[in-house]
Formats: C-alpha cells, sequence, structure tokens
C-alpha cells in the first residue's frame, strides 16, 4: 500500500487523482497544493511545487512512500534530485526525471541536439545567441516561411513563435535574444516549419522498458476550426484515427525506442512519464517536443482509458520491474472540452460562481482553474474546467461531452463548439495527412 503525494493543481493533476483513487495499492492520497477538485479525491495541501524543504517535512509527516509530479517545473528544478540525494526521503518513489532528463522539455537546444545525434526524425535546426545574432539572420534567411522560433528555457508555454514575415521574424529573434522572454530566450532555436496534422504520444518508462499509454490529439488554438491565439489545449480525443498502427509503429521505431536508448546510452535513469508531440507529416512522424510530464488536457481523455491499476504501474517504474506489468487500454473514445473563460488565453475576470457541475451524469469534470471562495465554487483561472465523456465512437462521445457541458454556468463561460469534428470526418485519404 502507498501513501502518494501528487503535485500539481490542474485538470490534469485533478485526473491523475481521479485515477490514482481506484487503485487497490492506494492508502493515502494527498495534493499539493491540489484544487476543488482533488479536494474531493485525498487530502489537499497548501504548498507550492517549488518549496522543497516544505514538501520535505510534508513527506515525512505524511508518511509518504511514492512521489508522482505534475507539471514540469519542479522536476526542471530537480525535485527527483532533491528526493533521491536526501537520505530521509530516498526509500520515497519518485514519479517523474531528474534534472538532467528533465532537459529534454527544460532546453530546446538539449532536446534537439538529443535528437540529432541518435537520429530521430525531427525538423533540421540551429541554435544562436546575442553573440551569433547575424548568423541567426542567415540561417532564417536560408529558409521557406512560416518561421519557426523558440526560446530556448521553459517560457510559461509562450515561448514557441511562427511567423509567416522575414522582417517580423528577424525583429522577434531581436528580441528573444535581448531578453523578451528573459534567460528562457538566452538561446534561440530556429527550425524548419513542419506541415502536417499532431498527435501527442505518451510513454511510461523505468528507464529500461516502456508501456505506450493511449495516444491523444490535443486542440490548441482558442477558436472553432483552430482559429486564433494558441492556447494550453482546449480539448483532447483519444484514441486518434490517423494513429493507425503502422504508424504508431514508426513511432515506436523511429522515436520511442531510440529515445529511451539515448537516455541510457547518456547515463540517464529516466523514471517516469515522456510526452512526445509529434507532426505527422505524409504520413511519417517526426518530433516537434518533448515533455517530461503528462499534458493537459490530454491527461483527462487518457486517463479514463487506462484500465489497470496506476499505482502498480507506477511501482514498476520505481522498481525497475515495469516489464513485468500489464498496461491494459480500454478501446472507447474519450473526448474531452476545457471550459475556459472568456479572454483566455488573454486577460480574463475571475471569482465567477460555478453553478451545475452536480447535473453532469453522464460525463467526468474534471476541474482546472477553480477555487473555493466562501463556500461556493468560483472561476480562477483560464481554463476552468475539462469535461470528458466516453463513447463507441467520438459522435457519441462528442454529444455527451457538449450535453454535459450545458449544465455547466458561469459568467463569461467559453468553449470551442469543434473539438472532435475534423477526425469524426477523418478517413485514411483525406486532408488530414497533407
Ligand atoms: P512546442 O512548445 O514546441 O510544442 O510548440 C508549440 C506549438 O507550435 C506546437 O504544438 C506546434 O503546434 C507548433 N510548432 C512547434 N514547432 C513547429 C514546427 N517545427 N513546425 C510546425 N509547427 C510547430
Ligand atoms: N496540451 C499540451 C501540453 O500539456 O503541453
Amino acid at each position: 500500500m502507498h501513501n502518494v503525494l501528487l503535485l500539481g493543481s490542474g485538470g490534469r493533476e485533478h485526473a491523475l487523482a481521479w485515477k490514482l483513487r481506484q487503485s487497490k495499492r492506494l492508502n493515502k492520497l494527498c495534493i499539493a497544493p491540489g484544487n476543488p477538485g482533488t479536494a474531493s479525491l485525498g487530502e489537499n495541501v497548501d504548498i507550492a511545487i517549488n518549496d522543497f524543504e516544505t514538501l520535505k517535512q510534508l513527506a515525512l509527516d505524511k508518511k509518504i512512500t511514492m512521489l508522482v509530479v505534475g507539471p514540469e517545473d519542479p522536476l526542471v528544478n530537480g525535485i527527483t534530485d532533491f528526493f533521491n540525494n536526501d537520505p530521509d526521503l530516498a526509500h520515497i518513489a519518485v514519479i517523474g526525471p531528474n534534472k538532467r532528463g528533465a532537459q529534454l522539455e527544460g532546453s530546446k537546444d538539449v532536446a534537439k541536439a538529443f535528437m540529432k545525434r541518435y537520429g530521430i526524425p525531427t525538423a533540421r535546426y540551429q541554435t544562436f545567441t546575442a553573440e551569433t545574432i547575424n548568423k541567426g539572420y542567415a540561417f532564417l534567411e536560408s529558409l521557406e516561411p512560416p518561421y519557426v522560433l523558440k526560446a530556448d528555457g521553459l517560457a510559461a508555454g509562450k515561448g514557441v513563435l511562427i511567423i509567416d514575415d522575414i522582417s517580423e521574424a528577424e525583429l522577434q529573434l531581436h528580441d528573444m535574444l535581448n531578453g523578451k522572454f528573459g534567460d528562457a530566450g538566452k538561446k534561440v532555436v530556429i527550425e524548419e516549419f513542419l506541415r502536417g496534422i499532431e498527435l501527442s504520444v505518451f510513454i511510461l518508462t523505468d528507464g529500461e522498458s516502456y508501456k505506450i499509454l493511449p495516444e491523444a490529439k490535443d486542440y490548441k488554438r482558442i477558436g472553432d476550426h483552430d482559429t486564433g491565439l494558441n492556447t494550453g489545449g482546449m480539448g483532447a480525443v483519444s484514441p486518434v484515427p490517423f494513429a493507425t498502427a503502422p504508424f504508431m509503429q514508426k513511432v515506436e521505431e523511429r522515436i520511442i525506442i531510440p529515445t529511451i536508448k539515448g537516455l541510457q546510452n547518456e547515463n540517464i535513469m529516466y523514471c517516469g512519464f515522456i510526452f512526445i508531440g509529434l507532426m505527422n507529416v505524409g504520413g511519417n512522424p517526426y518530433v516537434v517536443e518533448y515533455n517530461v510530464r503528462m499534458g493537459d488536457p490530454e491527461t483527462e481523455a487518457v486517463m479514463p482509458r487506462l484500465d489497470g491499476d496506476l499505482v502498480d504501474l507506477f511501482e514498476g517504474v520505481s522498481r525497475h520491474t515495469l516489464h513485468e506489468k500489464t498496461c491494459k487500454i480500454n478501446d472507447r473514445t474519450a473526448l474531452t472540452v476545457v471550459c475556459a473563460s472568456e479572454g483566455y488565453p488573454e486577460a480574463y475576470r475571475k471569482g465567477m460562481d460555478i453553478t451545475g457541475l452536480d447535473s453532469v451524469t453522464d460525463s467526468l469534470v474534471f476541474q482546472s482553474g477553480t477555487a473555493m471562495k466562501d463556500g461556493q465554487l468560483v472561476t480562477a483561472g483560464g481554463r476552468v474546467l475539462a469535461v470528458t465523456s466516453l463513447g463507441h465512437s467520438i459522435d457519441e462521445a462528442q454529444k455527451t461531452s457538449y450535453a454535459g457541458m450545458k449544465h455547466i454556468k458561469y459568467n463569461g463561460k467559453y468553449h470551442r463548439t469543434d473539438i472532435g469534428a475534423d477526425l469524426s470526418r477523418y478517413t485514411e485519404n483525406s486532408s488530414a495527412h497533407d
């Protein structure tokens, strides 16, 4: 039996807590800091995710035996090393890579160099600093538009710019290298634009073997039909029709296996999730990015498709016996619609009363940007809730999610109305492959 401490406070963590709660191997569940959704599944403890010393005290007080890290920030800051290297904490199983492993997400330059070393398909690129800015301009001139500029470090999801005009791209390169994203932009990766359709692939690994979890498609733009600004993700669907067995075989052979072997070759003992953001370009997968955690809102669609015991899988990760475990996946379709605050991803209001959650009976509602104020659930973030439904088809799951969504009420409620529509129209030869 395990006492689990889960770090984070979003919809991803609510979905992970929901899945952990079902485990026969779970004794106690604490979430730091959690949200009103996770409060119904375990004990929320108001500690910041990067306050390692206070988390240590909590882990000792609550006799924690397993730490599950939701977001990337503490991983990049070295929480895994902090736990593993402290004699009082070293017995705790940590699900999440160490600092070196987390560089796959923490530095785009490190990730691109890693892919290059191991022949993993990705967009052609070069990295520049303030000293080499003129070479950066020349590299931009050598590429076709649109131009893809990426701040090297973590920039809260805002560090990737895709620009049509060359002089605008040059200006942005200049601004990035001159502090637009702070230290995250001290180096800038410029890469070729990949034309295709995106897929999120998730694996869980103990550093030697791995399990491929259900894949998902994320809907990143704020507006219907993929229009408007980029967001953290406005919806998700799993499974994804174009992730056919032959396509996934290419993903495994060309990306997953070389990634695991590469980590081993670099003596990185990677225990945790790897989220491979990839582009399907004409039927071939190319890595757009690695993340060292699960995706949000993808987790809210992936967890309901896992039939096995998550604590048991995590134990396989920490004991390096993952190869002995089975990862059972059900074949239903999960469709998640994110309900946001009007204005997101730009300025939005908070503190709006939320009602109607109890009337949603056929879907799961995962909370992300919510808070309790005087006993009332209120909005507290840009992405407020995620409504997930399971069905025998995309259409069925979509109908259920949108029917459930109607019950939820708050001022400034906004959601996309087309999650899954492109995929339900998808056929082998449709434009999804272009
Ligand atoms: P990232 O933070 O690396 O995931 O980038 C954010 C988003 O920008 C991705 O999800 C893609 O939609 C897009 N993107 C990033 N790199 C490329 C690329 N080389 N070609 C096309 N789109 C890209
Ligand atoms: N939904 C994309 C992410 O979690 O980064």
